[in-house]
């Protein structure tokens, strides 16, 4: 099911020519690209939330083994460490940072997660001032952690949808979110699937930000197929995340930045 992730040899050589290509500075960037270089890429770092980083931390030591279904691969019950989901599975903090700062300088009030785990990225959406957010997981197990460490880190402002995508995003209704970030079920069928159930719950203003977009030769072409979708203006393409305008006022365009 689905693409074979890269070798991490690969992915270091798609790295390393992505960032020969990639832009650093600002030229030719359009007014919204602009912004993204000038307000969150260069400032991103500063975001510090030494607490949630406890809590990684305190995950990354846990002596915990879990039963974890594991809907974005095969479906398959596996017996799993806790400490190896926290070192392998969630976003580092470097880009952790950097989701927190889009939010921020998107104004985002509402925000939907797919794909929570152990709720770490979550808990950096959940600090930024007067956001709602809403998450989505397949395993209650981890999901469960995730409430733990929301608790420790006394954020309220989260509920969790717990389920398949392919059923709880169905139960949607009539919700708009600001951001939109997809980080879970790293296929081609489904990630460009659930673009189109989503573009449903957006408006003009939705940031979309797709995860680990150059995973596989599945995510690359569920990339290209979100780039070319009609719906879709404005991307940059970060490596490890891509993010995706659909404001009909701007531009098609797509841009590769240094981050
Ligand atoms: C990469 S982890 C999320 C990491 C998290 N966003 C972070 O950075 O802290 C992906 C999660 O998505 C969940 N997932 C994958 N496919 C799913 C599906 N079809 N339905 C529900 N959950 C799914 C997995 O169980 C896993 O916990």
């Amino acid at each position: 099911m689905g693409s074979k992730p890269y070798s991490k040899l690969a992915i270091a050589a798609a790295y390393a020519k992505y960032y020969l290509r990639a832009s650093s500075k600002n030229k030719e960037l359009t007014p919204t690209v602009y912004n993204v270089v000038d307000e969150v890429l260069s400032d991103a770092r500063k975001v510090k939330h030494s607490d949630i980083e406890a809590e990684r931390y305190r995950l990354q030591k846990s002596k915990q083994v879990i039963s974890f279904t594991d809907y974005g691969k095969s479906g398959n019950i596996f017996v799993k460490k806790v400490a190896d989901i926290a070192k392998n599975a969630l976003k580092p903090k470097k880009y952790a940072q950097l989701i927190s700062k889009l939010v921020a300088q998107r104004g985002a009030k509402t925000i939907l997660e797919l794909g929570t785990s152990l709720g770490i990225t979550t808990a950096y959406l959940a600090r930024n001032k007067g956001t709602e957010v809403q998450t989505m997981e397949g395993d209650p197990t981890v999901a469960d952690i995730a409430q733990h460490v929301w608790n420790q880190l006394g954020l309220q402002n989260i509920s969790t949808t717990i389920g398949n995508f392919d059923v709880t995003l169905d139960q949607l209704e009539g919700k708009t979110y600001d951001v939109i970030y997809i980080d879970g079920n790293h296929n081609l069928e489904p990630t460009v699937r659930y673009f189109d159930v989503l573009l449903k719950h957006s408006n003009a203003q939705t940031l979309f930000i797709f995860d680990d977009i150059h995973y596989s030769k599945g995510m690359e072409e569920a990339w290209e197929a979100i780039k070319a979708h009609s719906q879709t203006t404005t991307t940059i393409d970060l490596f490890f995340i891509g993010l995706v305008y659909i404001n009909p006022s701007l531009v098609k365009q797509h841009f590769e930045l240094r981050y």
